[in-house]
């Protein structure tokens, strides 16, 4: 009886190692360990400007400085405090890399953490996803810059939700990506933009996606701003549930729906 239950264990080990891992792969390594910085405990904080070692190139533009806004937002040139999301293009035309725009409070949980590195073996896994995902684009990634939002509560919150997000900028100098991905989206709206203090959600949700802060260069992607975006964590351009990638330094978009995808039943489905 024994032995044949231990059969049974190891036969469903097998057929869970045959579907794919994506969960934990999905995030690149983050947290004190990894040397993070971690943004104060401030509703509607921010990092102080951060200086880049290599210039960032975001639609032609290159940017030396960068704030990681609590706010579920990567800036360039100005801090974001705004809690309730806008869509894009911005009419102010502010630059933004959006990973998941909405009224977090790291006061009441979870905490805001960011690296720049030039890690070889990071640099080495995200050149091979890169590739991976634009095989006809050559790329080797030289510098990434991680931040990452690790359980973090919303706004008025009386529930124990948090947000797991992260944000990867990448470039080799002259092509530049963001990597964008979802691993635990449990709320979508904090209480001041609309949403319902005990389950995070209703309201104006959250907004994900990029501004180039021209009126042409921007993408919303599909869900944001509606009660679909907790889903997040299971759409994608690159047939990876949970991460979107984009090519940034020019714009180029790959595969990308203008709908929400449907979420699949099955594995193979993604898009
Ligand atoms: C999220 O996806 C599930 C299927 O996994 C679906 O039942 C649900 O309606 C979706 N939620 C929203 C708000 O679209």
């Amino acid at each position: 009886m024994k032995s044949s239950f231990t059969f049974l264990l190891l036969l469903l080990e097998a057929v869970v190692n045959v579907r794919p891992v994506q969960e934990a792969s999905l995030f690149y390594p983050y947290g004190l360990d990894q040397k993070d910085q971690k943004n104060p405990k401030l509703d509607d904080g921010s990092s102080k400007k951060l200086s880049l070692s290599v210039p960032f190139t975001f639609y032609g533009k290159k940017y030396q400085t960068l704030y990681v806004n609590n706010n579920g937002v990567i800036s360039f040139g100005s801090r974001v405090n705004q809690y309730t999301p806008d869509p894009f293009p911005l009419a102010d035309g502010r630059s933004f890399v959006a990973p998941y725009w909405g009224d977090v409070d790291n006061v009441l949980g979870g905490d805001v953490f960011y690296r720049e590195t030039t890690d070889p073996t990071l640099l080495g896994l995200i050149t091979k996803q890169i590739n991976q995902y634009f095989p006809k684009i050559p790329f080797t990634a030289t510098w990434a810059f991680v931040a990452t939002w690790d359980h973090v509560a919303y706004y008025g919150s009386t529930s124990n939700k948090g947000n797991t997000f992260q944000a990867a900028l990448t470039t080799n100098t002259e092509t530049s990506f963001i990597i964008l991905n979802y691993k635990d989206i449990q709320w979508t709206t904090g209480a001041a933009s609309g949403g319902d203090a005990e389950t995070g959600l209703g309201g104006t949700p959250a907004h994900a996606g990029f501004n180039s802060g021209d009126e042409t260069n921007y993408y919303n992607i599909p869900g944001s701003r509606t009660d679909a975006v907790i889903n997040i964590t299971k759409t994608s351009n690159v047939n990876v549930p949970g991460r979107w990638v984009f090519q940034v330094d020019d714009f180029k978009v790959t595969g990308v729906p203008t709908e929400m995808p449907k979420v699949a039943d099955s594995n193979n489905c993604w898009l």
